[in-house]
């Protein structure tokens, strides 16, 4: 499928079935972006909203975030596990007040990524959520989604295989709409392309994608070899 055909039929499916009411597509900024995605790279939507909401509360901006003792941060985190995403958020708070003036570098992609607890992908969700900016996503959600698509072989920890998913993922990212294509592509994995019982009947792609024309989807991506 030719990426603008893709992001029309992502788009069409996102405007109708995706998330339009999560609390940080409300008053979108860079902080309440990049809180949300902290939270949200291990654990689902359902569960991180009340604790967004509380952090929020309590910490309304990376200035106040950043004067906080680690401990309170911790507390506010309790219940959510990976406790070094809170330990790194804060750290990162503190890198941007210091060192950014309060400001996150959403200029520059690898500023953002080298800040603490930001990979390339959240780094490149940041940007075009809250600026929409181009930036290319690939976490969990959306490199099942492309491996499944064009049937990846291999496991996506293999560099070689990494590096085709991101090809990809470079690919079919529109120079419009980022805001929403990016959620679509989440969402789309997160809702429909899940891992374990994948709803193909209801994916805007079901007649283009290789691994279902295969009935292999839930052989992609590739699990870890042992
Ligand atoms: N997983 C990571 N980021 C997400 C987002 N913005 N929406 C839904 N799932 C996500």
């Amino acid at each position: 499928l030719p990426p603008e055909r893709f992001q029309r039929r992502l788009l069409a499916w996102f405007d109708q079935h995706g998330r339009h009411d999560l609390p940080w597509q409300q008053q979108r900024s860079p902080y309440r972006v990049w809180v949300s995605e902290i939270m949200l790279q291990q654990t689902q939507v359902a569960t991180v909203i009340p604790y967004f909401e509380r952090f929020m509360a309590r910490f309304p901006d990376v200035a106040s975030l950043a004067a906080a003792d680690q401990d309170e941060v911790l507390h506010l985190w309790t219940g959510l596990g990976y406790y070094a995403r809170g330990r790194n958020l804060h750290k990162a708070a503190r890198v941007v007040v210091d060192q950014c003036d309060g400001e996150f570098p959403v200029h520059s992609l690898d500023e953002m990524a080298a800040l603490p607890g930001i990979g390339r992908s959240t780094a490149g969700a940041i940007i075009a959520q809250s600026t929409g900016r181009r930036a290319v996503i690939l976490d969990g959600n959306v490199k099942r989604v492309l491996a499944r698509l064009h049937a990846v072989e291999g496991w996506p920890g293999r560099p070689a295989v990494e590096r085709r998913l991101w090809a990809l993922a470079e690919h079919y990212t529109p120079d419009e709409r980022l805001v929403d294509f990016t959620q679509a592509m989440m969402d789309l994995g997160a809702t429909l392309c899940r891992r374990g019982t994948p709803d193909c009947g209801r994916c805007p792609f079901e007649e283009v994608c290789v691994a279902h024309a295969r009935g292999e989807e839930k052989r992609f991506p590739e699990s870890k070899p042992r």
